[in-house]
């Protein structure tokens, strides 16, 4: 329990601390009932946006759709970037390497994952950028010494060719140091101003499996997931025979989580002393449950709901991980350019990378 505890404190901390932003690009031949091109975009490692050469631009979570009716100069910029700049480019890209590695046929992938990882406190950006290629690490750019690097040997040529290519690392720079930074901070200056508006309060049930199991306090539907939940007895929190479950995603986009009590030693007349309290760390609206025989859900219902906990993450594991099975390696960090001086007809003009 009491790692359970630190570990939901030190997520809470790192969560508030460190920010990322993320684009995660598949583009392959060969596959007949997969687009071309697909990407995604996730903050904070949250699937907020999707777009596909099928589809069009999908916001994936509640902020996300808020942000681009209220901005439509971002929608227009990620339109830009899904739609005409980097379906072309991935696809000469893979092109490229299969024939560079002769592989003329068949069933290939190309993948690529950048963004950058922001720390709110030192005001560092760390970049990080690479390829992968038939499901495995290939290329990644050492955004200290842009110069590319190649995780493969067969990449080993490849890389040579892009090194070259000074006119590209040049505009992969102005990506890491201005545009990416910008983006994650605008969707984050969005994300404070809207708090208030968006918070979504959950539905919270007590679910007990048999009348001997523990007590679970369920909270589903709420946003953001900034939040709390204990259990307290005559109002002092209680950390004795509770159980706290990770923080959990609903493909909604909201989140759910639970919080169990051991009820085995409490008897029954102290009962109406405890109760279950859901807290969000950035806004004051409690939700305060009693521990009431009379509102518990039984099994049926308790298992069901689990089932549906279940399916619902399979359904976000395949969602977000898709074809990204390769591991991400560790970058070298850089230490972004003060982005304040940026000029932003320079970033017109910038094509990606
Ligand atoms: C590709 O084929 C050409 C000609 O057959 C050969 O010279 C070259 O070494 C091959 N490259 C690789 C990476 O196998
Ligand atoms: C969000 O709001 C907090 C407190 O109001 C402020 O300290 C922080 O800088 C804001 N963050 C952004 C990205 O605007
Ligand atoms: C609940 O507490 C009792 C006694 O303190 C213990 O025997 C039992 O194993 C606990 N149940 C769970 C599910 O932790």
């Amino acid at each position: 329990m009491r790692n359970t505890l630190l570990l939901l404190l030190f997520s809470q901390v790192s969560s508030s601390v460190k920010h990322s932003w993320k684009f995660l690009f598949t583009t392959s031949t060969g596959i007949s009932n997969l687009p071309d091109f697909m990407g995604t975009v996730q903050v904070d490692d949250i699937v907020v946006g999707y777009c596909d050469s099928n589809k069009g631009i999908e916001a994936k979570h509640p902020r996300w759709n808020n942000l681009f009716n209220d901005n439509p100069e971002i929608l227009e910029e990620y339109t830009q970037e899904c739609f005409y700049k980097r379906p072309n480019l991935y696809k000469a890209r893979l092109e490229d390497i299969m024939q560079h590695l002769n592989h003329s046929g068949g069933v290939h992938v190309l993948q690529s994952i950048q963004g950058c990882e922001w720390n709110k406190n030192t005001g560092e950006c760390v970049g990080f950028y690479q390829y992968g290629y038939d499901g495995e690490d290939f290329i990644s750019l050492d955004l200290k010494k842009l110069t590319w690097i190649a995780l493969k040997r067969q990449a080993v040529s490849i890389t040579q060719i892009w090194d070259a290519d000074k006119n590209r690392i040049r505009r992969n720079k102005i990506y890491f140091t201005e545009i990416y930074p910008d983006w994650l901070k605008k969707y984050l200056s969005y994300e404070n101003s809207s708090l208030m508006r968006d918070t979504v309060l959950p539905s919270v049930s007590l679910l007990q499996k048999t009348p001997s199991s523990p007590v679970s306090c369920h909270a589903t539907g709420f946003y953001p997931d900034r939040v709390l939940m204990f259990w307290r007895k005559d109002g002092e929190e209680i950390h004795e025979d509770v159980d706290h479950g990770e923080i959990l995603p609903n493909h909604d986009g909201t989140f759910q989580m639970r919080v169990d009590l051991n009820i085995s030693s409490v008897k029954p007349e102290d009962w109406s002393r405890y109760d279950c309290v859901f807290q969000f760390s950035d806004v004051k609206k409690d939700v305060i449950t009693k521990l009431d025989k009379a509102k518990i859900r039984t099994n049926r219902e308790s298992t069901a709901a689990v089932i549906g906990v279940v399916a619902g993450l399979l359904h976000l594991l395949v969602c977000i991980t898709g074809l990204f099975i390769w591991r991400k390696k560790k970058n070298n960090g850089f230490r972004a350019a003060n982005t304040s001086d940026s000029s932003s007809s320079n970033r017109q003009t910038s094509d990606p990378h």
